[in-house]
């Protein structure tokens, strides 16, 4: 449970608010790269309360900028991209990528006026098949090394889902595990001679049709800091000796790690960013460690209770068939099932649970248990993280020594160890054999 003063400092995320100052702080995706190819249209978007645009010039270079012009406001994603820049349609005044005022053709000639103009422009780059902006003060700090930036393209997925919520109770739901064995649990799971997520045998490296492992069991919960933020520790009987592990990475403030379901060897990395406090982006970067993840993505490998832009699910690339305003389209006789009543796909589910708390959860209300043991840390760690930043200091997980860059144990994933193992020695496993396949 949290203060009203707790629960608004987490979740007001608009200019000029703390927990806003926090999100700025880190780089944050904001856009798909195929939604701006070259040679594309700019594109309006909202992010962290802010109305920006996005385009390319002519050369192929990104620009965010405010998108209301700084004549007298008109919207810069109607503007025309030439001359080197975007050229606002009301008056022609033109900016570069960088927000500098190029021209004002209706100013008198040899009028110096455009040099006192500079449109509000973010720094961008381009990483994993999304275009990630830094829109906090002062120098950016480096773009973190996270493993889904080092593969190859073809091997991570990158895609968004519009979600209708604050970004904070999606994020929670990362980190929360009971929630799985009750939410996702579908007829197969219920069936022990076919013990499957849904479709799916693995959810992560683990074989769970093979090993003798209830992935639905109420975990046991440990978590512990690391320089990224927190890695949340899932034990579970694993049969004869052996413990079912599984780690799950909170990346702060906005960001976890999940292993996941890509098939073969690799995870599942997902930003959630506010648009504005109501609702928000799912950025979601799968990562195939062994193979390109395009094959794997269309094929069996990738259980259809999870496989993107099936239409059955999906209303065009962003947003859910099953949303808030239809009841996620129910069908309670459907119970036998799923346990939903809302079909096998994962992200409809989550959709309904984070929700439909409330476009932000009165956290005021809440009872939190055993098992929200990541939640309660997580806020905690951000909320000192809030107060990090307005006494001037770097908050957790921001990077600027490139030595200090060197993210190659964040890593989530599943595993069968000994009884008694040393969880950050399988950690420490793991990650030198996941190490090994960078590219
Ligand atoms: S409003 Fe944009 S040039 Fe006048
Ligand atoms: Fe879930």
């Amino acid at each position: 449970m949290l203060t009203k003063e707790q629960n608004d400092l987490l979740t007001q995320t608009g200019p000029g608010t703390p927990g806003g100052a926090l999100l700025r702080r880190y780089w944050q995706p904001v856009a798909l790269a195929s939604e701006i190819p070259l040679g594309g249209d700019p594109l309006p978007i909202d992010i962290l309360s802010e109305a920006l645009v996005l385009f390319r010039d002519e050369d192929g270079r990104l620009g965010l900028l405010g998108r209301h012009c700084p004549h007298r406001g008109a919207d810069l994603s109607y503007g025309r991209v030439e001359d080197g820049g975007l050229r606002c349609l009301y008056h022609g005044w033109l900016f570069d990528v960088g927000g500098k005022c190029l021209e004002q053709p209706a100013e008198p000639k040899g009028s110096t006026f455009k040099d006192k103009i500079c449109q509000k422009s973010y720094p961008v780059v381009e990483r994993g098949g999304a275009v990630f902006a830094y829109m906090g003060p002062g120098e950016p700090p480096l773009f973190p090394a996270y493993d889904f930036f080092a593969y190859p393209p073809e091997h991570v997925f990158a895609r968004k889902l519009f979600k209708e919520c604050n970004y904070l109770q999606a994020n929670e739901g990362n980190y929360d595990p009971a929630h799985v064995g009750f939410l996702h649990r579908s007829s197969q799971m219920l069936n022990r001679s076919g013990l499957v997520f849904g479709d799916m045998r693995k959810f992560g490296r683990v074989d769970i049709s093979d090993a003798a492992v209830d992935p639905f069991s109420v975990p046991a919960l440990k978590v512990e800091d690391a320089p990224f933020g927190m890695r949340i520790f899932q034990v579970r009987d694993g049969g004869p000796d052996k413990t079912y592990l599984r780690v799950t990475t909170f990346g702060m403030p906005n960001f976890s790690v999940i292993a996941g379901p890509q098939g073969g060897d690799g995870h599942v990395g997902i930003w959630h960013v506010p648009i504005n406090d109501h609702v928000h982006w799912r950025f979601g970067f799968t990562l195939r460690r062994d193979a390109p993840i395009a094959q794997a993505r269309e094929t069996d490998e990738f259980a259809p209770s999870i496989r993107p832009r099936d239409p059955q699910y999906f209303d065009g690339e962003f947003h859910h068939r099953q949303q808030l305003r239809n009841r996620y389209l129910q069908d309670r006789s459907t119970f036998a099932d799923s346990y939903t009543g809302m079909g096998s796909h994962f992200s409809v589910h989550d959709a309904f649970a984070t929700e439909s708390q409330g476009s932000i959860q009165d956290r005021t209300q809440e009872h939190l248990g055993r098992t929200d043991l990541a939640i309660g840390a997580a806020r905690r760690m951000m909320l000192r993280a809030i107060a990090d930043v307005q006494e001037g200091r770097d908050p957790v997980g921001v990077v600027r020594s490139p030595s200090d860059n060197d993210f190659r144990d964040m890593i989530s994933f599943d595993v069968l160890v000994e009884n008694g193992s040393d969880y950050a020695e399988v950690v420490r496993a793991v990650a030198d054999e996941t190490g090994r396949t960078l590219a």
